[in-house]
């Protein structure tokens, strides 16, 4: 399993959440973007990343309905991954197309109340399914544990993607679905913390 540490939190202090995890075990960094479209909440931009340095991978997860600008302004990042929202569009398809043309691996995301089957029929498309384990918006907030039995459904996979869980993933909420997924995303739990990389162990054992 890999660990994907969430940045929305120190939104005001990129740079040196950048260099923190710069230096730490995760394997990606995962950047939130929300305009405010598809959310309450604002996050950061592209624009406040772009000049910042990394070796890690990079994985975007849009939460905006304005995929045409942030699908395009991502992709500037060259990033590993983009996920978009199955809630965000009616254009599923023409935007997994937009994101596979650009060489980048193509993740969909879930909102707590929306079921699997919605997406079957694009799983054989795409490389990740993300999970989202609490509400998008924020970060700091409960696991929903409806969430479990998704990703346990999506781990008996007839294809090639990835599963992938994000909100609220802790110490103790790692252990309900660290069977059933390839990457946990996880924000306060790691950046709260002195000892990154000893929270990454934590996930990852
Ligand atoms: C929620 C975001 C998550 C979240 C993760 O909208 O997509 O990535 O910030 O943070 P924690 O781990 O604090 O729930
Ligand atoms: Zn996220």
């Amino acid at each position: 399993m890999k660990v994907s540490v969430s940045i929305l939190k120190e939104k005001d202090n990129l740079k040196d959440a950048f260099n923190r995890l710069e230096k730490s075990k995760t394997n990606y960094i995962h950047l939130d973007i929300m305009d405010g479209s598809f959310t309450n909440n604002k996050s950061f931009t592209i624009n406040d990343v772009i000049d910042l340095k990394t070796s890690k991978e990079l994985d975007v997860h849009i939460m905006s309905k304005n995929l045409d600008k942030e699908i395009n302004d991502a992709v500037k990042l060259k990033p590993s991954i983009i996920t978009f929202h199955y809630e965000a569009t009616k254009d599923i398809l023409k935007y997994i197309k937009l994101i596979k043309d650009n060489n980048i691996k193509v993740g969909l995301a879930i909102n707590p109340k929306t079921r699997v089957w919605k997406i079957r029929k694009y799983l054989k498309y795409i490389d990740l399914v993300l999970v989202m384990s609490v509400n998008p918006g924020m970060g700091g907030q409960d696991f929903i544990k409806s969430s479990i039995r998704k990703v346990k459904k999506l781990s008996k996979k007839k294809y090639n993607y990835l599963v992938s869980i994000d909100g609220g993933i802790n110490a103790k909420t790692i252990n309900y679905v660290k069977n059933y997924i390839d990457i946990a995303v996880s924000g306060s739990y790691i950046l709260d913390s002195d000892d990154i990389d000893k929270k990454i162990e934590v996930l990852k054992k």
